[in-house]
């Protein structure tokens, strides 16, 4: 990316301000240069805009840029003719106080474009409703229609403005534009009867001409060619390439419908152009007295019907004169100079009123209309296009007037920014190097002086008794103003300057440079002709009529010169622009040729010379960027600063002081005067700080609407915490009241208690909710719901269980009897019974590979149920054996090897006999009817539960285990009995006693493992 000093290189600076040699006027122009040749046509001089037209089409005037423009501070965005249209119009709105944005530069400078933008600017960017929609369309339709009428080709701008503008846009309280005024200053009428070479006359013949159908035409008498038409050929250039006449003519026929104009009005309006046309083609021969008769009667004719005048009358108007002398009107023929020269008088006239009627139309059409009464009036917003210094080879009374307006236009300049400022740092006594400028007031009064300015000398001279002339008044000129700096003839000239002047010129020392005006040729002295009133007065057209009024022949007072009524209406326009707050743009040409990227340095230097732009630029630098009087200042900065705000009770004086210094501005930054606090604007860092500066602009604004936000917000934040605080409150009181009732009936008292206690118990029970069966937690109840609570409890159980239930295996369903049944039947009774109980109960121990082929043989129809390596203890010795136990679905077999020892039929086993030790002996009894059977079994199973177990469920003998604490008597058959003696001991031990019995001592065992009983 490019740093911000090689852009610099490139493009200059943005700020004349910021240019570090300031006082060069070649630095000035290169920085000129570099910026054009980037097209970066506009730079500042602090406030004041410098425009360079390109001449060329830039993309720089698009909605997207109105928009980056809009309310954004001056500084933050680059130089535009936007900036200054939004700066104007936000001081309009904020301060409300009426604003003038003066263009100026000379012809072909882009004064007139520039105004146009700024117009369309405001009709992009201002609110709008539908009555403003009209206003904005009549005050841009009015341009096209002004420039047809005003405007024309001169040989520095193909579209040069002809006479000087002023508008006035009004803004009601909105912002809004609703109304408009214009004020237009010397058309220059010469240029209906005479053009030079290479320019043309006002647009709007040529439009008419080429743009009109066929029947309008035939109906004025015009033809389509311009050849054919005197005041068209002086030039010699009726075509130009850059302009459209007969596009343009539908842009006016448009716009003249947008700003009210009804057919008939038209049709009267092109009946005077028309007829214009006409008269140029007027021509005379002279009769025998060589008083002069018109010729061309087919042009009399059309005259007559466009003017609505009649033609013998106007045939006479053309010829002869009307003197009146001693109260008597004496008529008296013309000879031809005098005829030709009447004849352009009226048609000058008649052209000349018709374009200050069409500017009254307008103003009417763009008349603001107070809605309400009472309502505040309108802010004004002026915007004036008028006409540069001009110097010609030949120069007239006409750009002596448009360069005194200018010398005018300079003085305000120097009255508003560069005296005005030098004499407040006076006044304030702030200590200042006073700039030195030339200040052209001198030029002013040598033109405009009672009694001694060039103006009351001309005023005098054409009062005087007997003829003047244009030789009378230049000597009479030489003789009162001979002294005058500014002032130069022939004869006061020295011996090497009076070469360059004629003996009929007398020369001006303008500020911009020096112009030598001819008195002859366009007469100083020929008061305003009054060409054919009477005539006029009597037309049928009514434009003509309203111009061409009855009291004018009837006022005996002489009337005024045109110099003046131009110094009258000039006087008139500064005190309008003196009573606004002036912004200034200042246009430069960059040649004569039009062309576009074509940098003149001579031409150029000429104009930054005579627009005083370096004056403006050493004031600016040697002065302070910004002013402002304490109370303003303090008033709208004082929320930056607690102590300032939101009131500085102490002298404004020190309150300012106070908050410059909290926003950290150093002494030598700012001054402080009488009443005003003044910012130097040092080079760029404090150029910098004086941009932030001027951004509080904005900043106060936005701080004002953040802080109205800011409260409603606190507001309704707070009202909303407070509310909520309350609803606590009164939840805690109840909750206070409701306890204190707690055991009371239900009552208003305590119900929103009681149900909260209900309510938050239900959701407790929610939330903790026993997951299993084993689970055996649940919340405590409120006394209220004590019923309810062991219903839920019963039902979650039953849930619990039903779904545990459902989710079971039928092998584990049969484990579970099992295990049932064991706990039937050993649970507190035996003391191994709990180590069994987390072992799972085996379908077999022994698998069939396990069993003899021989023994499954036998049994080959019985399934085997269950089957378990045992011991066997003989009935006598008590000799244990190793057998196998199978149980099938009737009958116990005690097998040993391939040999069935003994086979019990569950019908025969009458008991079973357990002893409550932890020892695992066990005696089956069996009944002994049957001889074949050998008596009781005794045996041990390492899982003596297990096995008891099943064989209770499968013999169907649950209810005959019977456990016994001690001893367990046996048949051993034949009637005898056997005694197995229970014991506990430190040692298993199976064993005959000496008493013959078999004594089994278990290991000693605790009942401990209760844990595992309800598993
Ligand atoms: N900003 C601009 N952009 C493009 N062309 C411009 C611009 N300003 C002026 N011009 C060209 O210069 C011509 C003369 O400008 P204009 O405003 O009529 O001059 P002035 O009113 O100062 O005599 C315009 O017709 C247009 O072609
Ligand atoms: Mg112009």
């Amino acid at each position: 990316m490019e740093s911000a000093l090689t852009a610099r290189d490139r493009v200059g600076v943005q700020d004349f301000v910021l240019l570090e040699n300031f006082t060069s006027e070649a630095a000035f122009i290169e920085n000129l240069r570099k910026r054009f040749k980037e097209n970066l046509i506009y730079t500042y001089i602090g406030s004041v805009l410098v425009s360079v037209n390109p001449y060329k089409e830039l993309e720089i005037y698009s909605k997207q840029h109105m928009e980056r423009y809009r309310g954004v501070s001056f500084y933050e965005v680059s130089p535009h003719l936007y900036a200054i249209a939004d700066n104007s119009y936000r001081s309009l709105r904020m301060e409300r106080k009426d604003q003038c944005i003066l263009i100026s530069g000379e012809s072909g400078a882009g004064k007139t474009e520039a105004t146009k933008k700024i117009l369309q600017y405001y009709a992009v960017t201002c609110p709008a409703s539908e009555q403003v929609e009209t206003v904005k369309d009549r005050l841009l339709q009015s341009n096209p229609v002004l420039e047809a009428f005003g405007n024309a080709k001169t040989l520095r701008n193909d579209n040069s403005s002809r006479f000087g503008k002023y508008m006035d846009v009004q803004f009601d309280y909105k912002g809004a534009p609703v109304g408009g005024h214009i004020l237009n200053y010397l058309l220059e009428k010469s240029r209906v009867v005479h053009q030079n070479h290479g320019e043309r006359n006002f647009h709007i013949f040529y439009q008419l001409l080429e743009g009109a159908e066929d029947e309008l035409l035939r109906r004025l008498g015009l033809e389509k060619n311009p050849q054919q038409y005197h005041y068209l050929v002086k030039g010699q250039c009726a075509r130009v390439s850059s302009i459209s006449d007969k596009n343009d003519w539908k842009i006016v026929r448009k716009a003249l419908s947008v700003i009210n104009f009804t057919d008939n009005e038209v049709e009267d309006l092109l009946s005077i152009v028309a007829s214009v046309l006409h008269l140029g083609n007027v021509q005379f021969a002279d009769d025998e007295q060589g008083n002069a008769q018109v010729t061309t009667e087919n042009q009399i004719k059309y005259l007559a019907r466009l003017l609505g005048v009649g033609g013998s009358l106007l045939r006479e108007a053309l010829t002869h004169k009307t003197i009146i002398a001693k109260g008597e009107e004496l008529v008296s023929p013309l000879n031809l100079e005098q005829a030709a020269y009447a004849r352009d008088a009226l048609a000058k006239a008649v052209y000349g009123r018709t374009f200050s009627w069409l500017v009254n139309k307008i103003n009417k059409s763009l008349a603001y209309k107070k809605q309400k009464r009472g309502r505040r009036s309108a802010t004004v917003l002026g915007l004036l296009d008028i006409y540069g210094f001009e110097v010609f080879q030949h120069n007239s009374f006409e750009q002596f007037c448009i360069n005194y307006c200018n010398e005018k236009l300079q003085q305000l300049f120097i009255e508003l920014t560069l005296k005005s400022e030098q004499e407040e740092y006076e006044s304030e006594g702030i200590a200042w190097e006073p700039v030195q400028y030339f200040n052209n007031k001198i030029i002013c009064d040598l033109v405009e002086e009672k009694f001694k300015g060039i103006i009351s000398i001309l005023d005098e001279e054409c009062l005087r008794p007997g003829d003047a002339t244009d030789m009378t008044f230049l000597e009479k000129l030489e003789e009162t103003v001979k002294n005058h700096p500014h002032f130069l003839t022939h004869k006061l000239a020295d011996q090497k300057t009076r070469k360059s002047l004629d003996r009929e010129q007398f020369r001006l020392l303008h500020y911009a440079g020096e112009v030598t005006y001819s008195v002859t040729g366009t007469s100083y002295t020929t008061v305003t002709p009054l060409p054919d009133i009477g005539t006029m007065c009597n037309s049928e057209n009514p434009i003509i009529n309203h111009c061409f009024e009855r009291s004018e022949l009837t006022d005996k007072r002489r009337p005024e010169t045109a110099a003046t009524q131009f110094k009258n209406s000039l006087s008139k326009l500064m005190e309008i622009l003196m009573s606004k707050e002036p912004s200034y743009i200042r246009c430069i040409k960059p040649n004569d040729a039009k062309q576009a990227a074509r940098f003149d340095e001579v031409l150029i230097r000429h104009q930054v010379k005579y627009l005083g732009l370096m004056e403006n630029l050493r004031v600016r630098r040697a002065g302070f960027a910004y002013r402002r009087k304490y109370e303003i200042f303090l008033q709208r900065y004082k929320s930056l600063c607690s102590e300032t705000w939101p009131m500085w009770e102490g002298r404004q004086h020190d309150g300012v002081a106070v908050l410059v210094k909290h926003l950290g501005y150093k002494p030598e930054e700012y001054k402080m005067g009488r009443s005003v606090i003044s910012f130097f604007p040092n080079l760029w860092l404090s150029h910098l700080g004086v941009c932030s500066f001027l951004q509080y602009d904005t900043f106060w604004f936005l701080l004002s609407s953040a802080i109205t936000i800011q409260s409603w917000w606190r507001g309704t934040q707070g009202r909303r915490k407070a509310a909520k605080k309350k609803r606590a409150v009164e939840t805690i009181r109840r909750f206070i009241k409701g306890f204190i009732y707690r055991n009371y009936p239900r009552c208003s008292e305590n119900e929103y208690f009681l149900d909260y206690i209900r309510y938050s118990f239900l959701m407790n029970l929610k939330r903790n909710v026993p997951k299993n069966v084993l689970d055996k937690s649940w919340p405590t109840p409120p006394p209220s719901l004590c019923e309810v609570s062991q219903l839920l409890r019963q039902l979650c159980m039953q849930n619990m269980v039903w779904s545990y239930c459902k989710r079971i295996s039928p092998e584990w369903k049969q484990q579970l009897d099992q295990k049932v049944v064991a706990s039937e039947i050993f649970k507190d009774k035996k003391d191994n019974y709990p180590q069994s109980v987390p072992r799972l109960f085996i379908n077999t121990r022994l698998g069939t590979e396990e069993i003899n082929p021989k023994v499954l043989q036998i049994l080959k129809n019985e399934t085997i149920k269950y089957a378990v390596p045992v011991v066997k203890y003989d009935r006598k010795g008590y000799k244990p054996r190793a057998r196998h136990l199978l149980l099938t679905q009737s009958t116990i077999f005690v097998v040993e090897e391939a040999k069935i020892k003994q086979r019990i039929d569950y019908a025969n086993l009458t008991g079973i006999s357990v002893s409550s030790l932890s020892d695992s002996v066990f005696v089956l009894h069996v009944r002994c009817e049957d001889n074949k059977q050998k008596g009781d079994v005794v045996l041990q199973s390492d899982h003596v539960i297990e096995t008891l177990t099943k064989i209770a469920m499968s013999a169907d003998k649950v209810n005959n285990v019977n456990i016994s604490q001690g001893s367990i008597k046996f048949t051993i058959g034949q009637g005898k009995e056997g005694i197995i003696d229970f014991t506990s001991g430190s040692e298993l031990l199976i064993a005959k006693a000496k008493n013959g019995h078999l004594a089994v001592v278990s290991v000693f065992s605790v009942r401990g493992c209760r844990a595992w009983e309800g598993k």
